[in-house]
């Protein structure tokens, strides 16, 4: 356990029991590493939204762990935290069950976990209806993780999802499960059964619940997940009331987001976006809160850009110079493995997703770009685009766009004009905990952030661990 100073318990600082974490960007800013920080003054922790698409990395005394459906927070399992995988999350019992395992292999607990009885189930069909769907829109396919998270979330719409309290009672999990697979079924009569096949082929356990003529076996689907809920059924409780009762009791409460506020399906860049509001609204709703009982909001904001999957990303490098960024900032994907793409800071983006985080920040990876001879932020957009109708308002080719429109038709057609910093050099950890103590070009980099946005910088991040962070 590293010594992690008081500064860093914003809880006492903001005179709240609630903190909420979130990612301005498309997901990857480092936003696991603050929650496994600030999780230390908190007494539980947690996940309002998404399921195993996320992909949270922390390094602990120089081991890495990597969660996916489970809250940063877990890794503190030992010290008494409590960690919960809230209402608006979606669970597969296969992938949880299996970190699970893991944990337990690394000799981790898990005694303060506790899951919603309320989240939905991700089931068999609901991933290979995402792969399908992503086979058959070719070229305009999203590059979703494959995990199902889509149709999971628009089963919940639907009317037609399984609650993770089906799982309890066999009777009613056979009857929800089969209703389930007769909506999935409506669309899959119209797939070629290659296609099928192939989107079933990695699903966990799917040699034994699909049959051959492109059909799962409701009733071994139904016993599976019975099965793979054996290690995690203690844990499934109301955590609504679980987080009230907390609260109540003068506990402290962490929010941590997962994706980032432009993948948010409701502000995001949809539909480049994931199934889940990613914004400081949707983990509060997610984790069984109001928006209102957020005291204190930190804004996860990465010294440059990048992305995992298809959409508009106006300021993404290309050739040797993503190449030399993404291996620099180890940008692969957590999840999937995927090579992230990778661009400079985008500040009409930022300006846009502060609208639904906060105007806090922590600023991730600034130790990534040290050494760059030249440093780019994009501050406003030249749109070259035809005219178009954007609400009430023409945007008109030509126009200076300061805050951007989340659209993939606008932000395609948007050329980004570019500020140039020097790179800064080797940051000293350890003592420093004012801007004054940074470098000269980094302390103009982060002052000019906090102008042009209206937001502050509170928290640095400057390398993996978790003494690798400054409080300003
Ligand atoms: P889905 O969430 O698997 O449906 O994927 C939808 C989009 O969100 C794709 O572009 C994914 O790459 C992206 N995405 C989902 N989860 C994460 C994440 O944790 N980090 C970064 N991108 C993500």
């Amino acid at each position: 356990m590293g010594t992690i100073r008081s500064d860093f318990d914003l809880f006492r600082k903001a005179n709240t029991p609630v903190v909420a974490v979130v990612d301005t960007n498309f997901g990857d800013n480092g936003k696991g590493k603050f929650v496994d920080l600030l999780a230390e003054f908190a007494d539980v922790t947690v996940r309002g939204t998404g399921g195993e698409n996320a992909g949270h990395t922390i390094v602990h005394d120089g081991v890495t762990h990597v969660f996916h459906l489970l809250p940063s927070s877990i890794s503190r399992d030992a010290e008494g935290k409590v960690s919960i995988i809230g209402r608006g999350t979606v669970i597969n019992p296969g992938s949880f069950d299996g970190e699970l395992q893991l944990l337990e292999e690394r000799g981790m607990s898990w005694n303060g976990l506790r899951a919603s009885q309320d989240a939905q189930l991700v089931l068999p069909w609901h991933i290979a209806l995402d792969r399908v769907r992503e086979t058959l829109a070719g070229s305009g396919k999203i590059g979703t993780t494959g995990k199902g998270i889509g149709p999971a979330y628009a089963a919940h719409r639907a009317r037609v999802g399984v609650r993770v309290n089906d799982l309890l009672n066999p009777d009613l999990l056979r009857e929800s499960v089969a209703q389930s697979y007769r909506e999935a079924t409506a669309y899959f009569d119209g797939v070629p059964p290659y296609i099928l096949r192939e989107a079933v082929r990695k699903i966990d356990g799917a040699e034994s619940f699909y049959r051959a003529k492109g059909f799962f076996s409701v009733a071994t689907v139904t016993e599976w997940l019975i099965e793979k809920s054996l290690r995690f059924r203690d844990c499934i409780t109301d955590t609504d009331a679980l987080v009230q009762k907390m609260l109540n009791e003068g506990k402290r409460v962490l929010l941590e987001g997962a994706q980032g506020v432009l993948l948010s399906i409701d502000c995001g860049t949809y539909p480049f976006v994931t199934s889940s509001d990613c914004s400081i609204n949707g983990l509060a709703q997610g984790s069984g809160l109001r928006t209102e009982d957020v005291g204190y909001a930190v804004s996860i904001v990465k010294a440059y850009a990048s992305r995992v999957g298809e959409g508009p990303f106006p300021t993404e490098l290309r050739g040797e110079e993503a190449e030399n960024l993404r291996h620099l900032g180890n940008e692969f994907g957590a999840t999937t493995g995927r090579p992230r793409r990778v661009g400079w800071l985008d500040l009409p983006l930022l300006r846009y997703a502060v609208r639904h985080a906060s105007r806090t920040f922590a600023l991730t990876k600034a130790d990534v770009l040290a050494e760059y001879g030249i440093v780019k932020v994009c501050t406003h957009y030249l749109y070259r685009g035809p005219d178009r109708r954007v609400g009430d308002r023409l945007l008109r080719r030509g126009e200076r766009i300061d805050i951007a429109d989340p659209y993939p038709w606008i932000l395609e057609h948007c050329e980004p004009q570019y500020r140039e910093f020097k790179g800064w050099g080797p940051i000293p950890t350890g003592a420093t905990r004012s801007k004054k103590c940074l470098p000269p070009a980094l302390q103009e980099f982060i002052v000019f952030i906090e102008e042009e946005v209206g937001a502050r910088v509170e928290l640095l991040s400057v390398g993996p661990d978790r003494e690798d962070t400054i409080a300003l």
